[in-house]
């Protein structure tokens, strides 16, 4: 009998909960029932967020809202600077040539971070760069975006900062509002622990001064007809009324557990992956770590993507494989939602026999043993 456990930045474990809240017949979004829950939700979201801004939500998955960001805030013939350090910080650059703008890329060394004077460097020799697109854990290295710096260098410039949230919010720091990011861009499978399938956009006033002006073509993702429907706790077309009602149950959880608790043991379990796979010999791959998903240099000889396949098909237990250049050569493990410490156990257990199986040398039980001796010198 095979258990299946996700150890994946995203999708990630949905909460028993969140999953019988989803179980419910549905009903009818033009209702008051529905309403109440999109208001509450909508509410909650900005607790996430740490925002007084609007949160806009869109069924899509968060590409889509990474898309609105760019056709809302952007006209053809403009310039942005994208920072482009992995295949999601690729994404925004592909977007904006998409629609004809103008990117200004900063390419950081997959596994590195971009600093916020390099950032000011580019940003000086295009003054007229309107928006600088950023992502705060760039999932495919397991690197971590010092977005807060980055808010403090933009403060008094007229560019808008635009961060990619979707796989760091719910278990990284993030003040929006505090930081001066004027986008924050996330989607529902990764923190949000829930299914595929919602995306969001917070929005300053600052971005919305560009939204009025931006003369991309736009019809689903338009910023200004989500606004209005949200004013009226609706959205301007039919809403995934399911994982709106699954996404209200799991941002109750949050708030009950508390959003620096949910950080605290996201940044915990973290330590304890980092320092466990240091304990059986094997890298880090990036410099700047995220907490919520960690990136492990295979050893040598070991093709990362056999690991993945053996934990998944013999063991049931999925962590993810490298992307792009990375293939074959990274692995990363998340601890990213719905995950505790002994999720990060299984997962590490799970990776020492496979690495085992596979003839690479090392003292068994170390990683485990350096988990749990984590796990037992600090509280939940
Ligand atoms: C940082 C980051 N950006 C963008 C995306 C793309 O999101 P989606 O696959 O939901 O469109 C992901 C998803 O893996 C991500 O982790």
């Amino acid at each position: 009998m095979k258990k299946h456990v996700l150890l994946t930045p995203g999708p990630t474990p949905v909460p028993p909960q969140v999953l019988l809240s989803m179980a419910q017949p549905i009903i009818h979004h033009r209702t008051p029932q529905f309403e109440e829950i999109f208001a509450q939700m909508s509410e909650n979201l900005k607790y996430l967020f740490q925002t007084r801004n609007d949160v806009i939500t869109f069924a899509s998955s968060g590409t889509g809202a990474m898309e609105a960001s760019v056709v809302n805030l952007l006209s053809p013939g403009d310039k942005a600077i994208c920072v482009q350090g992995g295949k999601f910080g690729e994404r925004w650059a592909e977007l904006c040539r998409a629609y004809g703008v103008e990117a200004v890329i900063i390419d950081v060394e997959w596994g590195d971070a971009v600093s916020a004077e390099e950032i000011e460097r580019v940003l000086n020799k295009h003054p007229d760069a309107k928006v600088v697109f950023t992502t705060l854990s760039e999932t495919s290295t397991g690197v971590a975006t010092d977005v807060k710096a980055i808010g403090a260098m933009m403060n008094n410039k007229p560019a808008v900062l635009v961060t990619d949230a979707i796989s760091g919010l719910g278990g990284m720091e993030l003040k929006t509002d505090e930081w001066g990011v004027d986008v924050v861009v996330s989607g529902s499978q990764k923190g949000l622990m829930i299914p595929p399938g919602l995306a969001f956009c917070s929005i300053s006033p600052k971005a919305w001064e560009l939204v009025e002006k931006a003369r991309c073509p736009r019809y689903y993702f338009d910023f200004r007809k989500a606004k209005k429907n949200l004013d009226k706790n609706t959205t301007a077309f039919t809403p995934a009324i399911t994982l709106c009602i699954g996404l209200n149950e799991a941002l109750k959880m949050i708030r009950e557990e508390t959003l620096e608790k949910a950080i605290a043991r996201h940044a915990r379990l973290a330590e304890a992956v980092r320092g466990a796979i240091q304990a059986i010999g094997l890298e880090l791959f990036a410099k700047k770590p995220a907490n919520v998903v960690t990136a492990v240099k295979s050893p040598e000889n070991i093709d990362s993507g056999k690991i993945v396949k053996m934990m998944r098909d013999d063991y049931g237990i999925s962590i993810a494989g490298g992307q792009g250049d990375a293939k074959g050569k990274i692995f990363r493990i998340a601890q990213l939602g719905y995950m505790n410490e002994f999720d990060i156990l299984t997962g590490l257990s799970c990776l020492e026999i496979v690495l085992a199986r596979l003839g690479y040398k090392f003292e068994m039980g170390k990683a485990i043993g350096f988990a749990e001796t984590k796990f037992q010198e600090t509280s939940s």
